[in-house]
Parts: structure tokens; sequence; C-alpha cells
């Protein structure tokens, strides 16, 4: 049988290319290998965007999103959280055998607390709706960036503690996907990319904003090889034909910059144009998720009833 496999994005704003070749890039592929499930994580979302208009702009933007790097709605579900009532569900069950002092110990929740932040419920208990998401699939493997891999070990926890004390085999044990060769992509800074850096390259840049940030990107001067330059041009070109353009021009920053201008130009304007497509038929994109709705509401809620009968709520 084929396996199973569910990931999520937050409709929390613009992918950049950190996104893409951290997380994203490998859906693409992996669609055809596993009976697939790609999510908006809209309720996780709702942490952080509290605005009727910008929420439904979001989610249309992940679903535009997935559709343009290339996920198949005839072979995967793409779908939304919110549409599927049972992940909250099941996350209220997951919250009775889940203590506090372990959802202190997440790193989101440690980086709030160093940074003297008080943070909303929703946020303090996102590790068990994400446990939820994934587990109401018998997802075999959750692709993800590497700082998603401790969400990853909750859930895994999570089976094993609810199949002991509920004396199941309710849940099946998740793996985490992680590609190791970009397992951080630096921003145009040097810093990991991330929206709240302000660092990032847009994966659906416009020509003249990938010009702009390429040519902010920080270069220490006195080194041959900028380093900010190439690590970033390494996830578009094989490594010999990129060691030898560097090498043939070293310490010459604006044709190495104007190089990886045109790399990213030439990468992400077909996907761009692919996304533009999408936009123009917004109806058929509602139609898709309506459809991968209904795809992951029947394993959802077969799933939900054997979490029922095994918590004894069924009688
Ligand atoms: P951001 O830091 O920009 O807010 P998110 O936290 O929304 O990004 O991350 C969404 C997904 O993209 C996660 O799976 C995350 O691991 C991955 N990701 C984010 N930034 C990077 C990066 N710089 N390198 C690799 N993967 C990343
Ligand atoms: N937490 C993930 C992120 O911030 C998004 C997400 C929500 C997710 N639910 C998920 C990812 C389930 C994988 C599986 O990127």
């Amino acid at each position: 049988m084929q396996k199973i496999l569910l990931s999520g994005v937050k409709p929390t704003g613009r992918p950049h290319i950190g996104n893409y070749f951290g997380a994203m890039k490998q859906f693409v592929d992996l669609q055809n290998e596993y009976q697939s499930f790609f999510m908006i994580a809209d309720y996780h979302g709702l942490n952080l965007i509290q605005d009727k208009e910008e929420m439904q702009k979001n989610i249309l933007g992940v679903a535009l999103d997935y559709l343009a790097i290339g996920l198949d709605p005839e072979k995967a579900a793409i779908f939304k959280q919110s549409d599927i009532s049972e992940h909250t569900e099941l996350c209220w069950i997951f919250d009775t055998i889940t203590t506090v002092p372990y959802l202190k110990r997440s790193h989101a929740y440690k980086d709030a607390e160093a940074k003297n932040i008080e943070i909303n419920v929703g946020t303090f208990n996102y590790p068990m709706l994400m446990a939820a998401d994934i587990l109401l699939y018998d997802a075999d493997v959750v692709p993800v960036g590497k700082d998603q891999k401790q969400h990853v070990e909750y859930a895994r926890d999570t089976v094993e503690k609810f199949n002991r004390i509920f004396k199941s085999e309710t849940f099946k044990m998740p793996e985490p996907l992680i590609l190791d060769e970009v397992a951080v992509v630096p921003g145009i800074d040097g810093q990991k990319m991330s929206k709240s850096y302000g660092n990032t390259i847009p994966l659906f840049a416009t020509d003249d904003e990938i010009r702009k940030q390429v040519m902010a990107i920080v270069t220490d001067s006195g080194s041959e090889i900028p380093k900010n330059v190439y690590a970033i041009h390494a996830l578009l070109k094989p490594k010999e034909e990129l060691d030898a353009l560097y090498e043939a021009n070293k310490g010459k920053y604006k044709v190495l910059k104007d190089a990886l201008v045109e790399d990213l130009i030439a990468f992400i304007a077909p996907m761009r144009e692919r996304r533009k497509m999408f936009e123009n038929d917004i109806d058929k994109v509602k139609e898709i998720l309506k459809k991968g709705g209904e795809k992951a509401k029947l394993v959802a809620a077969k799933k939900m009833e054997e979490v029922r009968d095994a918590v004894g709520v069924t009688l």
C-alpha cells in the first residue's frame, strides 16, 4: 500500500526561497511517491493573523503557492485545516493527556519566554494542534524544515502516550523528513532567511525585487568569494559549475551578483507565471480546496470515530 504524507504551511505572508528550498520543494517530488495531504494551516495562522481580509487573502495565497510550485490536485489532497473540524476536536483530546511543563519545553515557548513576550494559549498549544494534523491521517512521513523537527517529535510522543493510556493502537508513528543539505537557507544578511528578519528573497518576487535584494546581499570586503552570495547561489547551480564561476571571478562581487540575479530570474519567472495563471481563475482554486477538503474529511472522520471509541465517549 502507498505510504502517507502530510504537511502544512501557515497562511502568514509571502513565502520566500528559504521556505521553498527548506520545505516546499520536496512536496513536489514526494507527491508522486506518497498518498499526500497538503494542508493550509489556517487555524495555526490565526494565532498571528487576526484580520478577516488578510486571513482570506493569505489562505488563497498559500493555495496559489502550492499550485504554482507544481502540486497536483489530481494526485494530492490540497485543503484547509479549518474545513476539517476533526483537527480541533482531536487537539482537545490531546490537551487532556498533555501536561503544561511538557509544552513549556517547546523551542517556540522558550523563545517567547526569553523575550518576555506573553503568548496566547493557541500559540502555547500549537504543538498539539499540529500533532492532530499529522495523526488524523496516519501520516508515515512529514516533510518539514529543520526548525519544525521538534513539533514532529511532539506528535511522536503523543502517539506513544495516547496508545499507552487508552491501551490501543489507534495512532501510527510518523517520521519527519528533513532535507539535510539545505537545512537552513541563509538570508541576504547571512542569518537564517526568515520573514521576521526582513532578509528574504520572496519565492514569487518580480525581476526588480530579485535585483534589489541580490544587490543588498551583505558582502564582507576582503574575501575573494562573497560567502552570502555563494550560499544562495548554491541552491540553484551544481557545485562544480558554481565553483568554476566563483574561481574565475574572484573578488568581482558585481559580476557574481549579476550572475545570481540571472539564475534567480530563470528559476522564479516560470513559477511566477504559473501562479498568475491560477490567480486569474480563483473560482477554480476554491473548487480545488473544496474537493481536497472532501478527500481529507473522509479519512479524518473515520479516524476520529476510532479515537472517540478508544477514549470511551462512544456508547
Ligand atoms: P519564517 O521563518 O520565514 O516565518 P516559517 O516559520 O513560516 O518561516 O517556516 C515555514 C517552513 O519553511 C518551515 O517548514 C520551515 O522549517 C521552513 N523554513 C523557513 N525558513 C527557512 C530557512 N531559512 N531555511 C530552510 N527552511 C526554512
Ligand atoms: N508548523 C508548521 C510551520 O510553521 C506548519 C504546520 C502546521 C505543519 N501543521 C502541520 C507542518 C503539520 C507539517 C505537518 O511551518
